[in-house]
This record gives C-alpha cells, structure tokens and sequence, in this order.
C-alpha cells in the first residue's frame, strides 16, 4: 500500500506580489500561507507533506517543520516543479497536486476530493470550480461532458475566455500514472514553461481515466497572486475564525475590526472587544475580557482576566489576573493568579507572584517577584550596567516605594519595605525598613519670589 501525499507548489517566485519576501511565506492574520495549506492537507488526511521550494527553500524549512523538501532549481513551470519531486513519488502513491498560493482551502474540502478520487478509481482526478469571475485561472475545457484538456488565461481565445469552469489547480494522480505523464511535458506554450494541467491531458490520451470533480465552495480555491488578493483572503479567514468562536459560546462585539488567528483558542464566556489582535501560538481561557486596542501574540492567558488596551508578547498570564490599561507584557513575563499590571507597566523576563502589584509607571525586567508584593508608582528594576543583564529578587509581602530604583543584582527579602524615592543597591533584610535618599532640608525663607 502506497501513501497519500500532498506535493505542494511554492517555487514561483510571486512576481505579481513585488516582495522581497516569497509569496507563500506572507503572512495572514500572523501566520504564514503556506502553514495554512499544509494544515490543511495534513488534517484532510495526508500522510506526507512535500514541498517544491526554489531559493526560498531555507526560509521555507524554516517556516514548515516536519516535511519534506524538493529542490526546484529553476522555475520553469507548474509541471517542472512537480518533476523536481519525483524522487518523493512512489508507484503506488495517490499523490495531491496542491498550490502553495491558495490558503483558503479546508480539510473536508481535501478529504472530500481525495474521497472522490479513490472511489471513482481514477488515474487523475481535477479539481475544478465554477467562478463569476474566471479571469487569470486556467479553464476547463470539456468535450461530450468529460475532460479534454486546460487552456491557460494567457493562451486562451476570446470563446474559451468566456468559460466560468476554471482550473482550481488542485489535483490527484495515481503515483506511477503521474510519473510516466511528467516525462512527456513539452513546453509548446506562450510562457515556454512545462505545465502541470498537461498531465491531465497526456493522461486522458493514453486512454487512462481522468475524472472532474467540480468544487462545490469557490472561495476554497482561491489563488493569491497580489497583495489585493492576499487582503481578500484575510478577510474571509478571519471571518470563519471569528464565527467559529462565537458559536462555540465567545463574544465578539465588532467581528470586522477583531483580529484572531486560526490556531487560536479561546474559552467559553470569554469576550473580546474591538480592535484586538491574537496571533501565534495564543490561548486564551473561559470568561476573558480581551480589549478593546489588545495585541497578544504566541502567549497564554488562564481564566477570567481582564486585558485593557494592551500589548502581550510571549507571555503567560495565570487566573483572575488584570492588565493594562496600556501595558507591555515581553517574553517571559509570567503574571500569577490575582496579580494586577496596570497602566505603563512594563513586564520583561519576569515572574509577578500571586495577588501582587504594580498598578503604574513600572519597569519589571529580569526579575522574580513574589506573593502580595506592592511595586509603587515609578518603580524600576535598573537590570542592565550596559553589558549584561542582571536579576532583581523581591520576595513575599515586600512593599517598594515609589519611585525606587533597584540596582540589580539586588534582593528585597520578604516583608522588606523600600521608602518612596530610594535607590536600593545592597540587599533589603527581612522585615526591614530601607531609605536610600537625600535627607531634605528646608532653608527658612529662601524660596525665589515669583
Ligand atoms: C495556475 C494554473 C492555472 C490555475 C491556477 C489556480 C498552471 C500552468 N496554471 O496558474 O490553471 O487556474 O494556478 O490558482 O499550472 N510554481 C512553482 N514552480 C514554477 C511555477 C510555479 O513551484 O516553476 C508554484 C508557485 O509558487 C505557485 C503555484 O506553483 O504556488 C502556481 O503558480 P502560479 O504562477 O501562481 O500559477 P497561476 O498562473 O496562478
Ligand atoms: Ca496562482
């Protein structure tokens, strides 16, 4: 028994895009296209995953973990990369031709046509889609109901440009059918390149059996050649993200101006307000409120928080736990249950314990801090000498004044009380009351009159 293998085109070099960056590595709501066609394929039911890549094949190893790569040295066509892959193509494989450009495909899209093709027994199956607007796509030409062959919109004539049933690009071939096609491409067309959809017809002339499967949702098959196209296809990802969530029980009070990625999750009960961004690798629990003006990105909130007008980075957010307005949680900051961040705090590498508190003007970096500490307005951990980094303790039921600066590295033991004002610079003790200020003085009747 062969496997099901999806070979995914993303050599091209995304001309129409006029980026420094490949087509397939821009990202939609956060997230790479080409990881929203490999999950794709993956969750429909493919068991490798392999790549054409040109001289974007580094960044895109980088980008796409756990599959395998192919070589296209130079990009002479749809049908010239799927030859680049061969080497990952067995005999008795069922191999899915797939475009690294088109992100809008679902899973029960793919397992339907693979379905579809395994059932019919086919040779090849294409994937076609009938589109108001056909303009760019190959069409599908028929011939007493079946397939005949696929005319590119550059080599069209003014009949066949008429034709709504177009080319979606995705395909299925039996491993050693496909294989035998790819030795006869010719490249006898307009752009002088090797297509792909002449497999189809190699196929069909050797009197082998090759099927249309119509696509019933055409917004699955767009292909994203601009940036207007890329904007397009944001917008309907983000609309299904955003319906999926509120009917699995989140509110979302303005869907047009919410930003969620795909992968992430969110619990039940939770809110989220207008202009609010999640990417990455984000979960968030059950009865959050989220925004309004929040961005969170690859970072972990428990339940029941509440983030106001704020920027997440990497970070992880226990229970009941509030931030912002306008706080900037860094990597490895970790706030534990029933902390409070508040306004122009700044959270670097830093764990915050239970219940404790910094409600303004803070810089917290490189630090552990521990349970119901109170971090006065205007405090800061000074970490950096201008060489290196270093860490400031302060433990449990500690108080810091405000306006404090703490040397690192430097420990406030626990119950340690900094006066407002002071500049700490060797250990707080325990229970310990430090000043570390000028001494005022008051000079009797010398203020300037004004
Ligand atoms: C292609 C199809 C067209 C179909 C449309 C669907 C061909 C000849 N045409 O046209 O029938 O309607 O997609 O979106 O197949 N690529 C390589 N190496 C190359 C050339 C392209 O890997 O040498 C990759 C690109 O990165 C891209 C994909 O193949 O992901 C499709 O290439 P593109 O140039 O976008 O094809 P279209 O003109 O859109
Ligand atoms: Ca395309």
């Amino acid at each position: 028994m062969g496997k099901l293998k999806a070979v995914i085109l993303a050599a091209g070099e995304g001309t129409r895009m006029k980026s420094a960056i490949s087509k397939v590595l821009h990202p939609i709501l956060g997230k790479a296209m080409i990881n929203y066609v490999v999950d794709a394929y993956k969750k429909g039911g493919c068991d490798d995953i392999v790549i054409v890549a040109g001289d974007n094949i580094e960044a895109l190893k980088k980008a796409v973990p756990n599959a395998f790569f192919a070589h296209q040295k130079e990009r002479l066509g749809t049908g010239h990369a799927v030859m680049s892959a061969v080497e990952f193509i067995d005999d008795d494989d069922t191999i899915f031709v797939a475009y690294g450009d088109g992100p809008l495909i679902r899973p029960e899209t793919v397992s339907a046509i693979i379905a579809a093709h395994k059932e019919a027994g086919a040779d090849g199956t294409i994937v076609s889609c009938i589109f108001d607007n056909p303009f760019g796509y190959g069409r599908i030409i028929r011939e007493n109901g079946g397939f005949s062959h696929i005319v590119e919109q550059r080599d069209a004539d003014e009949n066949e440009k008429l034709i709504k049933e177009i080319n979606t690009g995705m395909t299925c071939y039996n491993g050693k059918a496909l294989k035998s096609a790819l030795t006869q491409l010719k490249c006898d067309n307009t752009q002088k390149e090797y297509y792909l959809t002449d497999v189809a017809l190699i196929l069909k002339n050797e009197g082998k059996a090759v099927q249309i499967y119509i696509g019933e949702n055409p917004m699955d098959y767009y292909g994203i050649n601009d940036r207007a196209q890329l904007a397009e296809a944001a917008a309907i990802i983000k609309t299904r993200k955003n319906t999926e969530l509120m009917l699995s029980g989140v509110s979302i009070w303005d869907p047009q101006n919410t930003y969620i990625s795909p992968d992430v999750s969110i619990g039940c009960g939770s809110c989220i307000l207008p202009g609010t961004i999640i990417e990455g690798n984000s979960s968030i629990g059950e009865e959050c409120e989220i925004g309004p003006g929040t961005t969170i990105k690859d970072s972990q909130i428990g339940n029941n928080c509440k983030i106001i007008n704020s920027v997440l980075d990497k970070a992880k957010v226990h229970n009941e736990v509030q931030i912002g307005p306008f706080a900037y949680l860094r990597p490895k900051a970790v706030i534990m249950d029933g902390a409070k961040i508040g306004d122009f705090v700044e959270v670097k590498n830093a764990v915050v314990g239970k219940n404790s508190k910094a409600s303004h003007l803070a810089y917290i970096g490189d630090a552990e801090v521990g349970e119901n500490v109170n971090i006065g307005c205007g405090v800061i951990t000074a970490n950096y000498d201008g060489k290196h980094k270093h860490k400031t303790i302060i433990k449990d039921n500690a108080f810091v004044g405000s306006n404090s600066n703490l040397i690192a590295p430097v420990v406030v033991e626990k119950g340690g009380y900094v006066a407002a004002g002071s500049t700490i610079t060797k250990t707080v003790p325990e229970n310990c009351l430090s000043v570390a200020r000028a001494r005022q003085e008051n000079k009797e009747g010398r203020a300037p009159k004004l």
